[in-house]
């Protein structure tokens, strides 16, 4: 399989999503295992967008969220709902996004690194799937436009399942 990862650019950030939601469309095309649309879109958003440190996947497991497929430093491995900034998006199922992690109480910090982060939770017929991380070394790193991108992302993923 070949595949181009587009360039983003920032200062188009819908037209950026939107190329990106294509090529995330063709690389889950065919394929509905969990895990590997899992790992390769956490791949496809590393590579594509600048200025993570972390992104990826925490997976609904019997009550808590269990560290999926990611790309960026080891991380912690379960978060409770309701626990930092995972936690709080997996319970409210409302997207969170943190512009500074040292002002968000309770934010669970796995990679030093990390200064804003964003997490959309993964809903598919109401049921809870888990949700999609991404921090940043930047402050106020992700905006209303990478929110809705990464939104659409996120349902892509999760229609990949079915
Ligand atoms: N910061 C997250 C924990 C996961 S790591 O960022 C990968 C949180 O507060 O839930």
């Amino acid at each position: 399989m070949s595949h181009v990862t587009q360039t983003y650019d920032s200062s188009k950030p819908d037209e950026a999503y939107t190329e990106l939601a294509r090529d995330l469309g063709a690389l889950l095309s065919g394929e509905r295992d969990l895990i590997a649309n899992a790992a390769n879109t956490s791949a496809l958003i590393y590579d594509a967008l600048p200025d993570l440190n972390w992104a990826g996947f925490y997976l609904y497991k019997s009550g808590e969220l269990v560290l999926g497929p990611f790309q960026g430093k080891p991380a912690c491995v379960r978060i409770a709902l309701g626990k930092g900034v995972c936690g709080t998006a997996a319970a409210r199922r409302e997207t969170v996004r943190v512009e500074d992690v040292d002002a968000f109480p309770g934010h669970i910090a796995c990679d030093s690194a990390s200064r804003s982060e964003i997490v959309i939770p993964l809903v598919r017929d109401d049921e809870l799937l888990g949700v999609l991380d991404l921090d940043s070394p930047s402050l106020r790193r992700f905006g209303a436009a990478d929110q809705h991108g990464l939104e659409r992302l996120a349902a892509i993923f999760v229609d990949s399942l079915r």
